[in-house]
């Protein structure tokens, strides 16, 4: 067992995690954090992703040990339904949300990237979300989704 500490969406926490744990089983199970989804556990869907020190990262690729220090963020810490985040809302305005299992990831993938780059052309937007599968909205309602928060946000 290694004791971490890290910061999870504005909280400070130190944990004792197996040396072989994943930062997903981390965030969900130690956590309870269960808006981070496991898809396909090898970095291909994205479902897994949350960001870490600013930048998105496949929850299922990082050992939690590497969190060390870190500062993550889920979606948990974005917004809920009391407090609903812009992004989260867009999305949800345009009809991007089918069966969700997609919708963490993206999302934060999409904040991810406004951060950095308040006003993405519709490419950088599809290249941010390129690394996120969603197998029922066609891309379309999701790119148009981060396009309205882009709006919205500046
Ligand atoms: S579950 Fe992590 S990338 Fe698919
Ligand atoms: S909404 Fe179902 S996978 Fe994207």
């Amino acid at each position: 067992m290694k004791k971490i500490s890290l910061n999870v969406n504005g909280k400070d926490h130190i944990l004792e995690v197996e040396e072989d744990m994943r930062l997903i089983d981390l965030l969900r199970e130690k956590l309870g954090l269960t808006g981070v989804k496991e898809g396909c556990s090898e970095g291909e869907c994205g479902a897994c992703t949350v960001i870490m020190d600013g930048e998105v990262v496949n929850s299922c690729l990082v050992m939690a040990f590497q969190a060390e220090g870190s500062s993550i963020l889920t979606i948990e810490g974005l917004g809920d339904e009391e407090n609903i985040h812009p992004i989260q809302q867009a999305f949800i305005d345009v009809g991007a949300v089918q069966c969700g299992y997609c919708t963490p990831g993206m999302i934060l993938a999409a904040k991810a990237l406004l951060d950095k780059n308040p006003n993405p052309t519709e490419e950088e937007i599809r290249e941010a979300i390129s690394g996120n599968l969603c197998r029922c909205t066609g891309y379309n309602k999701i790119v148009q989704a981060i396009d309205r928060a882009k709006e919205v946000l500046r």
